[in-house]
């Protein structure tokens, strides 16, 4: 089924227009990356979808459903869950409790061992409050909470940011492993290299509009990464 699909979207801020009309699909099982610079307007693309901040026009439906007007937990509710760049956790809150806290907004999450399955390194932390945990392990945490969600439209926001190469290439099997399970997820990232790894399809956005899509391979033989983000990969 499709999880995602926008026409035309626009996002504002104030009189301020960010997203000059993107038209996105994306089916379940499938991994798309939104590559872009700076100021391209990803993470505003992400929090239009989520009903989160800037005002937007145009047309999305997520999971089959219109999501005009809709509230963020509304729609987290069809079955999206969205991880923020600034990725945020309850610094109180053991790391235990924290995945709890998301788990308990979804009817049947999945269990605790599944994820310590694909995310040993927070075992150990269980029991620490999550604020006493480094950003790259608060990233985890962070995925973790996704992957308790059992959701089936996930959005991530640079999740690889500040992670060590080796937590990179699991997160991003991590992601393969969602695709796998019939999850479409969108992903935002700086990290070319791991995007070549793992999407089925790219995007490129500037300044608001995608200026280019296809499948990896494309992309570097079209060398559009050179074009669009200034990035000599071959
Ligand atoms: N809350 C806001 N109010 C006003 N303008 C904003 C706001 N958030 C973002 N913008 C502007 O919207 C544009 C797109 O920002 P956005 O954060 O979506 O870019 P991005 O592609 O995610 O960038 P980055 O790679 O740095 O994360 C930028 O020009 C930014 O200054
Ligand atoms: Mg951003």
């Amino acid at each position: 089924m499709e999880a995602l699909r926008t026409t035309d979207l626009r996002a504002f801020y104030g009189k301020a227009q960010v997203l000059h009309g993107i038209d996105l699909a994306a089916e379940g099982g499938v991994v798309t990356a939104i590559l872009g610079r700076n100021g391209a307007g990803k993470t505003t693309l992400l929090q239009s979808l989520m009903g989160l901040g800037p005002r937007v026009e145009g047309e999305t439906t997520i999971l089959g459903q219109s999501t005009a007007g809709m509230a963020t937990d509304t729609i987290a509710r069809l079955g999206v869950a969205y991880m923020p760049q600034d990725v945020r956790v309850f610094p109180k809150l053991s790391v235990r409790e924290n995945i709890q806290v998301a788990a308990h907004s979804v009817k049947s999450p999945r269990p605790l061992r599944e994820i310590l399955d694909v995310l040993p390194e927070i075992e150990p932390k269980l029991d620490s409050p999550a604020g006493t945990l480094s950003g790259g392990q608060q990233q985890l945490v962070g995925i973790a909470r996704s992957l308790s969600m059992r959701c089936r439209l996930l959005l991530m926001d640079e999740p690889t940011e500040g992670l060590m190469p080796r937590l990179v290439t699991q997160v991003g099997a991590i992601v393969r492993r969602l695709a796998s399970e019939g999850v479409s997820v969108i992903i935002v990232e700086q990290n070319v290299g791991l995007v070549l790894d793992i999407a089925d399809v790219i995007h490129i956005v500037e300044k608001g509009q995608i200026k280019w899509q296809g499948p990896p391979d494309q992309l570097v033989s079209a060398q559009v990464l050179d074009r669009y983000m200034g990035v000599n990969v071959l």
